[in-house]
């Protein structure tokens, strides 16, 4: 048996060696690749577009289906929810009343001189320690490379040796304009390059119709799901036998024009979102974001995000949105991806959206969205409740599936110098894009037409979890490394042995082990290990 690496923590593993095996084995591609490439854009391979959509179904199961695995709310009842599939353009109104027309901007800074476009609040500055010019300069990314880069830059200008510690760092965005006499931008080699920050919209537009124009007939591509949810609300009461509190979940594509994408799929331009609008009287809402923000980390970990990667971090009050109100409820759960180690990065926000959307929908569109709930009020002569009419107030668990995608693949890289591969892909079985393998040893003696069968019958059984994959080309060692890579939990090898007694080597992926099971046996194996 073979020791496999005890630290693992994202912060000792190597994004550069991540991205490559991404890429080696069909997990994840740049979109676009043979044109050079798009900016911000992606493509999942097979393994990686199996892998997404294990998470997407892990996801929808748990959340919509099973209504929180069978877990009672803080009302001591089943969890309600239905699912939606909303379109990704809706009239351009929906974003004038969910404020991402006016609010949904990024400060975004230029560099003259390389005509780079970066995040203001990427930005980092530093003062000159005891330099009584008042100057403040500014350079990019929080890194040492560009930190020594933009110093040698600065002792050059001021032509004197600038030490790490004799500068104060603060925010580019935390400074008023007329504070930042020089900047350094990143890749150019003058100072005083970088313009003041200005406000940009992250919504994608587009025209419809052939003969629309931009004024008249502009649309844009939604930056969340959220607000699909929301304008339904009262198509989903109306129209089926859900009362508050109830969720609406879905799924689907979600489209920013990030001022900087980057960090592989973290920051894309077109990602996917998992997000769900739980709607509950106001009285309630604590109880129930208390509820979401636990459930919802233990969801993560039970599906491998464990230990010190991943963390459940309350907002201060001024990192609030601006639909969440102070006092309410906004956390997100946070993991350490090897680009943000020993910093973490977010992979859903579970935020107390008070009734904000519902009021701003009802005011813009001009239609009642309150409810009226008939468990609630005075109780009449009868003896019945009188009813009460109101807004409910909702909690959002907002998941990225793409950035759950990259936390599993990180967590999941595991280096091992005692394998062929030198690393294996640890996933959750449940995740794992591929289930099981079934390899005849060689391509002769009878072999395969034993392997044939088993591999047919466990596509059959388990294909709708995930691929089984067969394949007779190369040694079995080989063959066994690049199921390492895939992350493939169990391989089933047909050798001379299962000609004479009918059983297979089941080879486990975590800890090397062998064993030899029944061929008859080996469904049931697979199932009792998928958790099936
Ligand atoms: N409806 C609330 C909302 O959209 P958000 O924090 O802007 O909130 C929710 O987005 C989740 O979507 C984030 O936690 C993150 O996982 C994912 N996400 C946001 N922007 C992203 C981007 N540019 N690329 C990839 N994922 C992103």
């Amino acid at each position: 048996m073979t020791e496999t690496a005890s630290d693992n923590t994202t912060s000792v593993k190597s994004m550069d060696d991540i991205m490559a095996l991404c890429k080696r084995r069909g997990f994840i591609y740049q979109a676009s690749e043979i044109y050079g490439g798009v900016n911000g854009f992606w493509d999942y391979g097979p393994l990686g577009a199996q892998l997404k959509k294990n998470l997407r179904d892990a996801w929808w199961t748990d959340v919509v289906m099973k209504g929180c695995n069978g877990k009672l709310g803080p009302d001591g009842k089943p969890v309600s929810i239905v699912p939606l599939d909303s379109s990704i353009i809706q009239n351009p109104k929906v974003w004038e009343a969910s404020g991402h027309v006016g609010g949904f901007n990024d400060p975004m800074v230029d560099c003259r001189e390389t005509k780079s476009r970066y995040r203001a609040d990427h930005i980092l500055c530093m003062g000159v320690k005891g330099d009584d010019s008042g100057q403040i300069y500014a350079f990019i990314e929080n890194d040492d490379k560009s930190f020594d880069g933009a110093l040698k830059k600065l002792s050059k200008y001021k032509k004197a040796d600038i030490a790490k510690d004799g500068v104060d760092i603060c925010s580019f965005t935390d400074l008023g304009p007329d504070e930042i006499a020089i900047t350094v931008g990143p890749d150019a080699k003058e100072v005083g390059t970088l313009t003041e920050p200005r406000a940009f919209n992250l919504m994608f537009k587009t025209v419809l119709g052939a003969t629309g124009n931009a004024e008249d007939n502009g649309a844009y591509l939604r930056p969340e799901t959220a607000q699909g949810i929301f304008i339904n609300f009262k198509n989903v009461v109306d129209t089926t036998r859900v009362s508050v509190p109830f969720g609406i979940a879905q799924t689907g594509k979600a489209f920013r024009n990030e001022v900087t994408p980057r960090n592989f799929t973290f920051r894309s331009r077109e990602f996917e979102q998992m997000e769900i609008e739980f709607f509950c009287h106001p009285d309630e809402s604590k109880a129930w974001y208390t509820f979401w923000r636990d459930w919802r980390m233990a969801w993560w970990q039970e599906l491998g995000l464990e230990g010190e990667n991943l963390i459940l971090r309350e907002h201060d009050n001024d990192e609030l949105a601006h639909y969440a109100k102070e006092g309410a409820g906004t956390a997100d759960i946070e993991y350490m991806f090897p680009f943000t180690a020993p910093g973490y990065g977010e992979l859903e926000g579970i935020a107390d959206r008070t009734n904000f959307d519902l009021k701003q929908h009802a005011e813009h569109s001009k239609t009642k969205l309150d409810y009226f709930d008939n468990t609630r009020g005075e109780l009449a002569k009868n003896g019945q409740p009188k009813g009460e009419r109101y807004l409910p107030h909702v909690i959002e668990p907002s998941a990225g599936l793409d950035r759950g995608v990259l936390a599993l693949l990180c967590e999941a890289y595991t280096p091992d110098e005692n394998r062929p591969s030198g690393v294996f892909m640890k996933f959750h079985p449940r995740i794992a894009p591929i289930k099981a393998a079934v390899f005849p040893l060689v391509k002769k003696d009878g072999m395969p037409e034993i392997a044939e069968p088993l591999y047919n019958e466990l596509r059959n059984r388990f294909g709708h979890l995930g691929t089984i994959e067969y394949d007779v080309k190369q040694s079995i060692g080989k063959r066994y490394a690049r199921m390492d890579e895939a992350g493939c939990p169990f391989c089933f090898t047909i050798d001379s042995t299962t000609l004479e007694d009918q059983t297979v080597t089941v080879r486990h992926r975590d800890t090397l082990d062998q064993e030899r099971i029944a061929i008859d046996k080996v469904g049931d194996f697979l199932a009792e290990k998928l958790g099936f």
